[in-house]
């Protein structure tokens, strides 16, 4: 018996239309039998129109640090929240690499993500050379305690992603050992702040997951579920892969 019910997360980043929503709607609707929880995060121009069914939710892949006021072209959590989302994924290793995102400025957007009742994906993961440098915990650790460290408190409504930056995209999946002995620390690193918070917590593996590969992560005891990019968009593998959870 699973201790936590699995999560499965879509994240389009920035790709798929109104079509790829009814393609994906439909195929998650037609699923019977245990289904893990699904959500879906498309770009944030198609939340509002995307078609519901509760087979899945719906969540964001950014938001701003700021609550409201005269930052062009940036999007609130209030105004996620009224769109349609119930989660947001934060501090993606995309956003920190590509637009220099800070751990200060991830925990301000955690921070928002509650503010508005959003379940923050706080996103976590090394790099190759980090790795390699076996710097691999420390770096987690680092990224953890920037958020936690000064608002234990958060860790109830939050959910993890691991998302080892060299998995990312390049079809080199962490093996279930590999995630499962970082799934283990992250849990134990954040036990320091509430056992019980710890001890429910999500913890979400990512990078090249796919249909192949799902099952054998998800039957890691610390593996909680997937944060997925390229596989979700097509919409028979993402409903293969809930299916596997
Ligand atoms: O957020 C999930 C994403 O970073 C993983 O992408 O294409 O390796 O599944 P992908």
């Amino acid at each position: 018996m699973r201790q936590r019910k699995p999560l499965v997360v879509a994240n389009w980043k920035m790709n798929g239309d109104q079509c790829l929503a009814h393609q994906v709607s439909d195929s998650l609707a037609a699923l019977s039998g245990s289904l893990p929880d699904i959500l879906i995060c498309p770009p944030v121009i198609f939340l509002p129109n995307f078609p519901k069914h509760p087979h899945y939710s719906l969540g964001a892949q950014n938001l701003s640090e700021q609550a409201a006021g005269a930052f062009t072209g940036e999007i609130s959590a209030v105004m996620l929240a009224q769109a349609g989302a119930s989660h947001v994924i934060v501090g993606h290793s995309e956003r920190r690499t590509l637009f220099g995102e800070t751990n200060q400025q991830v925990t301000k957007k955690v921070e928002q993500a509650l503010d508005a009742g959003l379940k923050p994906i706080l996103c976590i993961g090394e790099t190759a050379s980090q790795r390699s440098e076996e710097k691999t915990f420390q770096v987690l650790a680092e990224q953890l305690d920037a958020v936690y460290s000064a608002q234990p408190q958060w860790l109830e409504a939050s959910v993890v992603a691991y998302e080892p930056l060299w998995a990312i995209g390049t079809g080199n999946t962490a093996t279930p050992e590999q995630a499962q002995q970082v799934h283990a620390f992250i849990r134990q690193h954040l036990t320091q702040y509430s056992a019980d918070a710890a001890a429910a917590l999500r913890i979400l593996y990512g990078g090249s997951v796919n249909a192949g590969n799902s099952e054998a992560l998800f039957a890691q005891a610390d593996v909680d579920g997937a944060l997925i990019g390229g596989a979700s968009l097509n919409a028979a593998e993402f409903a293969a892969i809930c299916l596997s959870a």
